[in-house]
């Protein structure tokens, strides 16, 4: 007879079940958590403050966290309120119209999926925690009883972790064209130190598209990631990220700073330099546009959406003032200082990398904590580097005395980024450069033509000019 009643329990379990255990142990489950806050980064919110931003992501993180300490698992569930609100209707269009009030206006949420954080217990899988999560919110905010819990075309859910579970050492965190691509590739060759996707490449698989609309990571982010450098920064390497983007997109780097203990080293460079090797790139009229793009001197064609070009860097302080202004990077510098400290932040100027090499980079990776040096005799070189005349910017000086002027606060930002550095680095070739706000125009050897750099391909490198003598 109990052998009996045994068998009838499972059989009765195996109709469903998961979804049984999961509805049991929802309705129990009342964790000290909120419910709701939400976990994705609207478009809108593009035009917040830092502190709305940041604060949200803190604020996010906690609720993962709480869900954490009481056991369950976080959740980003959306929520299709046109669709359930449509099909609602049709069988109480009083309740329909409760829910319309309860949820906001219609005209601005209607054809958008809502977002929000929802702790469910262990047992519960996405399908199911979706639909539970939304009717107990409704019940609970709303004060609606709906008829049936949404359905699953109407809901859906994607688990969520924490950036503390990043386990990665370093970022090489920008800025871009400054020399990141040579910074590197000059630590990879450094025997404690390692990429997550080798050398000369920038890793997208975390710090990207997908992670810039979320507050928090989704696991399956933190998965796909970890799974992407697989057996790489073994014990005795440190495991670094190359993404020059980090450094100038808030979402990016406050994300790495939730990671708590990874360190940030962001290259900065003449202003002036910077604008004009973005502007060759992006509006800059090639004379051959194809050879252009094989040297990686302008964006290929299929990315580029703009069917004009300019045939001068004059479009800089004329036509292109805007977007010129808008490539600032000193307020992201000194947002970083803020966030990072110099435990956490290393600043280094170009100019030490191309005078003093072998100290700069073995200061480097000393901080980021390898205890050996780099092999004897290793020869740093530098990496996608044009020479010669790259636009018409150096043939005019009447034109770089103007965007010297327009880049003022840059300038400031960088001299204050570098004097901070000072505490554990000394730049003092940085800080001649930036107080005659030298450019590579005044650089008579860098405007000589030379074949050296001259294909994307190219991943031998350049001589640096002062250690290999002018090439
Ligand atoms: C519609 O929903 C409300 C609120 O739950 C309920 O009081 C009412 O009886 C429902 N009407 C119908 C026709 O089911
Ligand atoms: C939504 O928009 C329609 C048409 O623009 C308007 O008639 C209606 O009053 C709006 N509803 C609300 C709640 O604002
Ligand atoms: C972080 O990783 C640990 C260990 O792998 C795991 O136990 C924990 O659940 C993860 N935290 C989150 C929020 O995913
Ligand atoms: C340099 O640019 C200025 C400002 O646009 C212009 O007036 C001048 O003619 C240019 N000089 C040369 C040599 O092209």
């Amino acid at each position: 007879m109990a052998r009996w009643h045994l068998c009838a329990l499972a059989v009765v379990e195996s109709f469903a079940p998961g979804q049984q255990t999961c509805q049991l142990a929802y309705a129990d489950f009342r964790p000290p958590c909120r419910e709701g806050m939400p976990a994705t980064f609207r478009p809108g919110m593009h035009h917040e403050g830092r502190d709305t931003m940041l604060g949200f992501m803190v604020e996010a993180t906690k609720d993962v966290e709480c869900c954490l300490v009481a056991g369950g698992r976080s959740w980003e569930v959306g929520f299709h309120l046109a669709a359930f609100v449509e099909r609602l209707r049709k069988s109480n269009a009083s309740l329909a119209r409760g829910l319309y009030d309860c949820m906001g206006d219609p005209n601005d949420s209607l054809g958008e999926v809502l977002y929000g954080i929802f702790c469910g217990p262990k047992v519960c899988e996405d399908f199911e925690i979706a639909p539970l999560a939304m009717e107990r919110l409704l019940g609970n905010f709303c004060n609606l009883q709906l008829p049936e819990p949404p359905g699953n075309e109407e809901v859906s859910a994607d688990e969520l972790s924490s950036w503390k579970n990043v386990s990665l050492d370093f970022v090489v965190a920008g800025n871009a064209r400054c020399g990141t691509q040579s910074v590197l590739n000059n630590l990879y060759q450094h025997p404690s130190l390692d990429f997550t996707s080798g050398k000369s490449n920038e890793d997208y698989s975390l710090f990207s598209q997908g992670q810039m609309s979320k507050f928090v990571p989704t696991k399956k982010l933190l998965g796909t990631h970890r799974a992407s450098y697989r057996g790489k920064g073994h014990d005795t390497q440190l495991l670094g990220l190359n993404n020059p983007g980090i450094a100038t997109y808030p979402l990016s780097y406050y994300a790495l700073y939730l990671m708590k203990k990874v360190k940030m080293i962001v290259v900065v460079c003449d202003p002036l330099r910077r604008l004009e090797k973005l502007f060759m790139y992006q509006h800059y009229c090639h004379e051959n546009f194809d050879e252009a793009v094989r040297r990686f001197d302008a964006v290929p064609r299929h990315l580029n959406h703009r069917k004009d070009c300019d045939p001068s860097t004059r479009a800089l302080i004329g036509v292109r003032r805007m977007w010129a202004k808008a490539q600032a990077f000193g307020p992201h510098l000194e947002e970083l200082i803020k966030l990072l400290g110099h435990e956490r932040l290393f600043i280094v100027h170009q100019a030490s990398l191309r005078k003093k090499p072998g100290q700069t980079y073995g200061r480097m990776a000393k901080w980021l904590g390898a205890t050996e040096p780099f092999p004897g005799g290793m020869i740093f070189k530098r990496y996608n580097f044009r020479r010669g005349h790259r636009t018409d910017l150096c043939k005019n000086s009447t034109v770089q005395n103007v965007l010297k002027a327009m880049l003022a606060s840059e300038y400031a930002s960088i001299q204050l980024a570098i004097q901070w550095q000072e505490q554990t680095f000394f730049q003092p070739e940085a800080l001649l450069e930036l107080r005659s706000k030298q450019s590579r125009c005044d650089m008579s050897e860098e405007l000589v033509e030379g074949p050296c750099g001259l294909s994307d391909d190219d991943q031998s490198g350049c001589p640096q000019l002062d250690v290999a003598g002018a090439v």
